[in-house]
């Protein structure tokens, strides 16, 4: 029988894993991945005006206004292939404002994934992370180093992942931590980021199994 699609949101601090998670979580289920982080950066690098606005927001650790961001995140979500698929939201929503967007439009996840971690251990997850701009691929120097020299040579490092900048994001997310995990206070599942990525994959995994399972759509008449 017919199973609605996936509506998952993913929270956590600076570095707590949430990109890592989500490349596998998208790999197994499909899922739109809407990554506000990812879609900023992506704009600053083609040097929209957006882009360029951004920027600045983004160097100094603060939240980008809200109103750039819910734009470019219900004009995601509302694209067919959203629909149809389900969707895993990252990043987003980060303030009251932006919860309020999507309650207002009766936009809300089936759960809301909080990664827990340790303020010290996010400090040296963000110096060591290296991206690879080919593939989006997440790599970390220590804990996940590149397959290959060829990998490697092509790495680059965020502009934001400086042990100061990272002060001020954490600083940021824990401001508005609160507020947004009460609009979502009956959906959240907190999960341990502090553990190896595939024992964290594993929890996360059941839970959107469990999920999915429930996830009929009601059938007509009786
Ligand atoms: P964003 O890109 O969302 O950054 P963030 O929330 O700081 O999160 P990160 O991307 O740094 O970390 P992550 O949790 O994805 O961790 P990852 O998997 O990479 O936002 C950047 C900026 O954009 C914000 O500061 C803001 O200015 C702006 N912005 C974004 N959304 C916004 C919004 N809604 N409103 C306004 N402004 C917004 O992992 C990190 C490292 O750890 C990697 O090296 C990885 O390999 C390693 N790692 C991952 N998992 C493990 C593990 N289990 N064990 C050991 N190492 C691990």
């Amino acid at each position: 029988s017919a199973r609605e699609p996936l509506k998952v949101m993913i929270s956590g601090a600076p570095a707590s894993g949430k990109g890592t998670q989500c490349e596998m979580i998208v790999e197994k289920y499909g899922l739109v991945h809407i990554s506000t982080g990812d879609l900023l950066r992506a704009e600053v690098s083609s040097g929209s005006e957006i882009g360029t606005k951004a920027k600045e927001y983004m160097d100094s650790g603060r939240l980008v206004p809200d109103e750039i961001v819910t734009e470019m995140v219900i004009a995601r979500l509302s694209r067919q292939d959203a629909k149809e698929k389900g969707w895993l939201l990252d990043g987003f929503p980060r303030s009251a404002a932006q919860a309020q967007s999507l309650e207002r439009l009766k936009i809300r996840p089936d759960t809301f994934i909080i990664l827990d971690v340790p303020d010290e251990i996010l400090i040296d997850r963000c110096v060591g992370r290296r991206l690879d701009p080919l593939t989006g691929k997440i790599y970390h120097l220590k804990n996940f180093p590149p397959e290959s020299e060829e990998i490697s040579a092509r790495l680059i490092t965020r502009s934001d992942d400086t042990e100061e900048k990272v002060k001020s994001r954490l600083e940021t997310y824990k401001k508005n931590a609160q507020v947004i995990f009460s609009t979502y206070t009956d959906l959240i599942t907190k999960v341990d980021g502090n553990r190896p990525k595939d024992v964290i994959f594993e929890e996360i995994n059941s839970l959107l199994q469990r999920i999915y399972e429930g996830n009929l759509v009601p059938m007509k008449g009786i």
